[in-house]
């Protein structure tokens, strides 16, 4: 399989995540195991989204969240739920836009280029699957239309993952 990764220069945010949607079910397209779509889903991320230097998933166990798989530099491994911006999102079930990471009580530093930053939660059938974290080395880089645009990448990568092992 060789995957072509659209260039997308000068599209608007809108432009870029609906061109985002159909990448991403192309590229899940007939696959369904998880850590192979997570692992594509986050290097999909990683290479279309600009100004990014981290781009993950941290995965729920017990009452921790643990490394999944990722694009950049190694992170910590776990995370305890309510700790950091993503064991907040984890625990707020809620996503997360952090302007300034700097600011934000307990924020957990892996790459010190990050200075802003976006946590989804991913959540099927009421149970908390574990998070996707992107960070930025720019400041405020993550506003509501990145979003809605993830939170909606989130939902085809969790309706194309098989998930039983998960819940
Ligand atoms: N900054 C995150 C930790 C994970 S890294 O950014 C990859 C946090 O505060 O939860």
């Amino acid at each position: 399989m060789t995957f072509q990764l659209a260039k997308q220069e000068g599209a608007s945010k809108a432009e870029l995540y609906a061109g985002l949607q159909s990448q991403l079910r192309s590229l899940l397209e007939g696959e369904r195991d998880f850590i192979a779509n997570a692992a594509n889903f986050s290097a999909l991320l990683y290479h279309s989204l600009p100004d990014l230097n981290w781009s993950g998933f941290y995965l729920s166990k017990g009452e921790e969240l643990v490394l999944g798989p990722f694009q950049g530099k190694p992170a910590c491994m776990r995370i305890a739920m309510g700790q950091g911006v993503c064991g907040t999102a984890a625990q707020q079930r809620q996503t997360i836009l952090v302007d300034n990471v700097h600011d934000f009580p307990g924020h957990i530093a892996c790459d010190s280029a990050s200075n802003s930053e976006i946590v989804v939660p991913l959540i099927k059938h009421e149970r908390l699957l574990g998070v996707l974290d992107l960070d930025s080395p720019s400041f405020a880089r993550f506003d509501e239309e990145d979003a809605r645009g993830l939170n909606e990448l989130v939902e085809i990568f969790i309706d194309s993952t098989s998930l039983e092992s998960k819940l």
